[in-house]
């Protein structure tokens, strides 16, 4: 079966405007969409936002500043693979926590158990199908008392909201994608929002490669023109 994204034909002349704005600034990537789409995100966010080229690139961001190599990281059992493997990227070791029925997230009960078996350095939160996982506070409170990181998997869930707060203001970071299947698309593209300075300031650097400090060893993980 073929699959196509629909599209609001009433975008196309802006979007064509964009463009030429674009090819006129001769500033292809890491240019001024590019930053007022990171502004416009941590408007809505209240985080820190830096953008890449998609949600692996900020993922990998991520635990790499955190240091996961070697360690447990627990992750739902309902997620698409990209979570999981970013752990295995990272050189962590993925356990499997179950989901509830009712609202296809984390298992709360189960997370308990699994980090009495597995203790783990960190969680990744899947904000599965588009809203907040219903056990994120129990879930942040746990990994708050037991110094486990929090990281939310916010591939789904743009522009959810649970008790006045956003996907990623409950953990350390959390991680969007805009691949063209989600809610808010790009084309291809990821944000890492949090409100750790310091990992901001890390992962802007990690996705250019380190540039121009070389502090942070890092590869290309840019967004080019991000037109949303
Ligand atoms: C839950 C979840 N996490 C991560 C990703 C990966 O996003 P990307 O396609 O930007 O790599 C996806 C889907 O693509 C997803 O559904």
């Amino acid at each position: 079966m073929k699959f196509s994204i629909s599209f609001d034909q009433r975008d196309r002349k802006i979007l064509h405007e964009y463009w030429d704005s674009i090819i006129d600034s001769g500033k292809w990537t890491e240019g001024p969409f590019t930053e007022k789409f990171e502004e416009s995100w941590s408007e809505k966010t209240n985080l820190y936002s830096v953008a890449f080229n998609g949600w692996s690139g900020a993922a990998t961001a991520l635990q790499e500043y955190y240091k996961i190599a070697g360690q447990t990281v627990l992750v739902p059992s309902n997620t698409f693979m990209a979570t999981p493997l970013s752990v295995i990227k990272a050189g962590g070791v993925v356990q499997f926590v179950d989901c509830n029925r009712f609202d296809l997230c984390m298992s709360f009960d189960d997370l308990e158990s699994k980090a009495k078996q597995h203790p783990p350095k960190a969680v990744w939160l899947v904000h599965i199908g588009g809203h907040i996982a219903f056990e994120i506070e129990e879930i942040t409170k746990y990994c708050q008392e037991n110094e486990i990181l929090l990281f939310e998997d916010c591939a789904h869930a743009h522009g959810a909201e649970w008790n006045g707060k956003n996907p990623g203001q409950w953990g350390e970071a959390g991680v969007y994608s805009f691949y063209a299947t989600k809610t808010c698309p790009t084309g291809e593209g990821g944000m890492l929002v949090t409100r750790n300075k310091e990992l901001y300031e890390f992962a802007k650097k990690f996705r250019n490669y380190g540039k121009f400090d070389y502090d942070v060893q890092g590869l290309n993980f840019r967004m080019d023109r991000s037109i949303v």
